[in-house]
């Protein structure tokens, strides 16, 4: 490992979805809901659901090696995985459960929570260790499986979620930084608006100790509490990124929002003064797949031909915590 530090390049990407598709069509059987409503007010017209049989784990690792090919090296090449996640197979963590299918022998592998921000979070994490020169070569995974974590009879949230993994590679390079800017944000007053809380049942043990063994409950949303925060937030996120990597909105190929909702991503591209065609968007086909979403629809941009070598690309997640993140990219 080289100690001076040095720039970052984005060199790989990678995604994974699970097989089984539920189309709105299918939730206006489960619930009192219309494929007319969902799309629009959301854009979404199907999702990828994980059946018992996946993992986050096995989904992770798919997309991960994807990206470690995709940027030429090998799984024993990488030295840190950031694995961005809020629904791990374990709640010790699933990161290196995914760097031992994938054979990273040379990686030193944890998790990282921030909800549906935690791509962002996790990118410029290991940004951090690539700029220091602490590793050379990192992985950074962002999956989720909130359909295990639904109540299926709520429409205000069932409808909303999928499935899904997403990975990229990103390395030190000798010369220039393709990491334009980064920004990171948290609200814990409005916390309350987007929880996956523990809920407790009471146990005795023995006279006056009492321990609590529980489960998590199903996702509650304050939809239109962080509808409006993520209209007002994420701009503000985008422009102080903006600001710190010397560019205009102009200057931008790509805006690549967290995919919760077309309406936000619309009204974030309006107040940016970035023109509807340089969205990326996969909502349509993923719904929202909380810390996957941005990968997964960078992964297809990028494998479709859209993006190109050099495109200047503006990241921002948001969600729970509240949290919201941005960062701008050179792509290649
Ligand atoms: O990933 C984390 C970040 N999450 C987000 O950014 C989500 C942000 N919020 C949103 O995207 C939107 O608030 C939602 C898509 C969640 C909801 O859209 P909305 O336009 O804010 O709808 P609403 O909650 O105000 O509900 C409007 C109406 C209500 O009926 P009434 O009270 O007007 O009679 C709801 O009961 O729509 C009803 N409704 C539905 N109707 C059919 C709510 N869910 C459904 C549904 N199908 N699935």
């Amino acid at each position: 490992m080289d100690n001076t530090g040095g720039g970052i390049a984005i060199t790989g990407c990678g995604s994974a979805v699970p097989k089984a598709i539920l189309t709105n069509h299918h939730l206006a059987q489960m619930v009192e809901t219309s494929d007319e409503w969902i799309h629009t007010r959301t854009g979404m017209s199907q999702r990828h659901i994980a059946s018992p049989a996946e993992s986050l784990s096995q989904l992770s690792a798919v997309a991960a090696k994807k990206a470690i090919a995709m940027a030429g090296l090998s799984p024993k090449d990488i030295h840190l995985i950031v694995l961005a996640t809020s629904t791990p197979d374990d709640l010790f963590g699933s990161a290196c459960k995914i760097q031992g299918l994938i054979g990273a022998s040379n990686a030193v592998a944890f998790d990282l929570t921030a909800a549906c921000s935690g791509f962002v979070f996790a990118l410029i994490t290991a940004a951090q260790f690539v700029r220091t020169g602490t590793y050379e070569n990192t992985l950074v995974i962002g999956a989720d499986l909130l359909s295990r974590w639904l109540d299926w009879s709520d429409r205000s949230s069932c409808v909303l979620f999928g499935d899904g993994a997403g990975a990229i590679v990103c390395q030190q390079i000798p010369n220039g930084d393709r990491l334009l800017g980064f920004q990171m944000n948290s609200r814990g007053s409005q916390n309350h608006c987007l929880n996956l809380n523990y809920q407790h049942n009471s146990r005795a043990l023995i006279d006056g100790i009492v321990s609590q063994q529980g489960t998590y409950q199903p996702i509650t949303m304050n939809g239109k509490e962080v509808y409006r925060f993520a209209v007002a937030q994420v701009p503000e996120a985008i422009e102080k990124t903006m600001f710190h990597a010397n560019l205009t909105a102009e200057d931008l190929d790509w805006l690549l929002l967290h995919q919760a909702n077309h309406r936000i991503m619309d009204a974030v591209a309006k107040r940016l003064g970035i023109p509807p065609a340089k969205i990326l968007s996969n909502i349509a086909e993923h719904g929202n797949t909380s810390a996957a979403s941005i990968p997964l629809a960078l992964d297809a941009a990028i494998r479709s031909g859209q993006v190109k070598s050099g495109d200047k690309i503006a990241v921002s997640g948001f969600g729970a915590g509240l949290t919201w993140a941005s960062a701008i990219f050179e792509w290649g």
